[in-house]
């Protein structure tokens, strides 16, 4: 069988701290699409590493009074350690002091010399430090970086050039034929129009900063850090190595390169000219990303902002981390990092609607003595629903995983987790006194939890092998194609069920109102509250006239409640998982109604119906028979 490759990187980083949130976040994307492109059997390449030369990095150095090799080897173990215990699972590490890098862009730089691709001249201009690059003066005003908006300083020095400018057309031409080389698409734009306006030569090398790879043949300039830098890509995997050659023409050109939206325009415009130049392929696609932010601001090690992987790993734990950023940092926007909204994500998406299904279905099982769960001969008609619906969101997962858009395909398949949860609901397994059919209803759900936990483990590797493990299930990834399997998959699988010691996700109760529950003959810890209090929130029966859901939520219906004398009202409310919209027409339900109205999916929502959650964890409504619509609860 030939085994695909896929070649993925992220950017490396400016070592001049320990790795914040932010950088977690570029190494994470990556880490999935490798895990994911495991999963199909596919032969993994997933280089990360650190970038270690240039100005920022000597300037950081000196000012703590550090050589900056000793600088920078100080964060190196920092660096792994992290990326360890987020299990981001590198195939290599990239050092850009690593003497291999440094005689491979030595070799690139005279290769290109050669060509006539590279030449000396002077510059004169200005320069971040803080981005390492260099800035145009558009007027008479200060100048600027356009990436930072820090103060930029004038230099004047002889400098070694990169012939950009003769790349200009191809550059475009290739944009044109590959339109989903940068992804998102949106993010072309601003490059090709970059492009459009006219390409100048790059100066690549520096005679006033001392940090970096010393030039080829000529001793007073350092290779500036950028042409360093995005060789990485190449020279990690043995370019200009005679020893290497078969080993570079088996990886390169890279599958997929990640970086954030700070620095497209050196991955999409400087790095493919550099490998046109160098007769190299250029990689396939180019996954953008936006910015973590703080109160609206990216987060950052200059601006004090930047939020401790280290610190979030003691308090939420790897997995669920990894689940938030992927699933609610859109790629293709700025998003919001808080941690009240990581909890409740937890809560609601991992322990509620995905652990607790495992927990249940499990639990059930073995409260009947049944662990081994054997696939019925034929399935009833709510089970091949199922398996389709699984089918359906298989594709549209992949599709999606495929295309870099992981947090769409997380989406795709909480839809179906929400699926399978109705069933379970649904088919009450319970109550069922019949042994053929309690067993087919745990045998679907065991397999549409196998399927889930395969999907998933690529974003949540741990969990996810403690959920194939709770269903006798152990995964080792080599050549077999998953993916395949679970798209020929007829469920004729047999599980071995084991009870999970501690369940899979922890809930973060956010909610102050909600109180502890009472210890065995004790009291509860119910915190008191006054009679003028508790008469403050006004509780109304209501009767549920007319009921639908609403188009785009998994969880929510909008509900049209006659409260009586007291009128209509319309209540939104998150209980689609357990009652159909027709299901709860006609029901006498109760009410808060003195709550502030609350917008959601853009409908306004001016009450909330009381539910209890029963002994087998479904949750119902409260109910109350023969009163009138709009009696008050006293
Ligand atoms: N050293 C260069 C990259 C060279 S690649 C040949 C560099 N390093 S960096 O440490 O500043 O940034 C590395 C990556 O981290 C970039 O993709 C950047 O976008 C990402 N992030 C840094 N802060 C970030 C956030 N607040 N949010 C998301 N990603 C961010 O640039």
């Amino acid at each position: 069988m030939h085994q695909k490759k896929f070649y993925v990187t992220t950017p490396i980083y400016y070592v001049t701290a320990k790795p914040h949130l932010g950088s977690l976040y570029s190494t994470l994307l990556a880490d999935v699409a490798a895990r994911w492109h495991r999963l199909s059997g596919e032969k993994i390449f997933f280089l990360t590493g650190t970038d270690e030369h240039g100005q920022k990095i000597a300037q950081a150095a000196d000012k703590v009074g550090k050589k900056p090799q000793e600088f920078v080897d100080s964060f190196i173990d920092a660096y792994k350690d992290i990326w360890h215990k987020y299990d981001i699972a590198y195939t290599y590490f990239m050092r850009t002091t690593d003497q291999a890098h440094i005689k491979a862009v030595q070799e690139w730089i005279r290769a290109l010399i050669k060509t006539g691709d590279i030449y000396k001249s002077d510059y004169s201009g200005f320069y971040c430090t803080p981005c390492e690059t260099y800035v145009t003066k558009k007027d008479e005003t200060v100048v600027v970086c356009e990436s930072c908006g820090r103060e930029t300083i004038e230099i004047a020095e002889e400098s070694y050039f990169f012939r950009l400018s003769a790349y200009q057309d191809r550059l475009l031409a290739f944009y044109a034929e590959h339109p989903d080389f940068i992804v998102p698409k949106e993010r072309s734009h601003e490059v090709v129009s970059f492009v459009q306006s006219g390409l100048r030569d790059l100066s690549i090398s520096r005679t006033t900063v001392a940090w970096g790879i010393p030039f080829p043949d000529d001793e007073q300039h350092v290779v500036y850090v950028w042409a360093d830098a995005l060789n990485n890509y190449i020279t990690a995997l043995g370019y200009a190595q005679e020893s290497k050659k078969e080993e570079f023409a088996y990886w390169w050109p890279a599958d997929l390169q990640v970086m954030g939206k700070d620095i497209v325009r050196f991955h999409a415009v400087y790095w493919p000219a550099f490998l046109m130049a160098s007769g190299l392929p250029l990689p396939k696609h180019l996954l953008v990303h936006g910015w973590l932010q703080v109160n609206k601001q990216k987060m950052s090690k200059s601006l004090g902002n930047a939020v401790d992987p280290q610190a979030l790993l003691d308090a939420y734990g790897a997995d669920a981390i990894r689940y938030y950023l992927i699933r609610f940092m859109a790629i293709t926007q700025d998003a919001e990092f808080s941690t009240e909204d990581l909890e409740q994500r937890v809560s609601s998406d991992l322990a509620n609607d995905l652990g607790n299904l495992l927990q249940r279905v499990v639990t059930l099982a073995q409260r009947r003595e049944l662990y081994e769960v054997a696939s019925p001969q034929n399935w009833g008609a709510h089970e091949i629903d199922l398996r389709d619906a699984f089918w359906t969101t298989l594709e549209k997962y992949s599709l999606d995983m495929d295309e870099g858009y992981s947090y769409r395909a997380l989406g795709h398949l909480w839809g179906y987790i929400h699926q399978v949860n109705a069933y379970f609901h649904a088919a009450e397994p319970w109550k069922i006194t019949d042994e053929a059919r309690f067993k087919e209803v745990i045998s679907a759900s065991c397999h549409s939890l196998y399927a889930i936990g395969i999907l998933l483990h690529p974003v949540m590797p741990h969990a996810m092998e403690k959920l194939l493990a709770s269903l006798g299930v152990t995964v080792t990834f080599g050549e077999h194609n998953f993916l395949e399997e679970l798209d020929d998959n007829p469920w004729n699988k047999t599980f071995m069920l084991h009870p999970l010691k501690e369940p899979l996700f922890k809930k973060y109760e956010s909610k102050p109102e909600q109180v502890e529950e009472a210890s065995e003959g004790g009291q509860a810890a119910f915190p008191e509250i006054s009679i003028e209090d508790f008469a403050e929130v006004v509780l109304l029966v209501g009767t549920i006239e007319e009921s639908e859901e609403v188009p785009g939520s998994d969880k929510l219906l909008k509900l049209q409640v006659n409260f009586g004398p007291y009128g209509m009202r319309q209540v939104l409310s998150g209980i689609k998982i357990y009652y159909s919209a027709a299901a709860v027409k006609g029901v006498q339900a109760v009410f808060v109604v003195n709550l502030k109205p609350r917008k959601m999916m853009g409908l306004e929502s001016q009450g909330m119906v009381l539910t209890v959650t029963d002994a087998q964890d479904v949750l119902k409504l409260v109910t109350v028979a023969q009163v009138p619509p709009g009696t008050r609860l006293k």
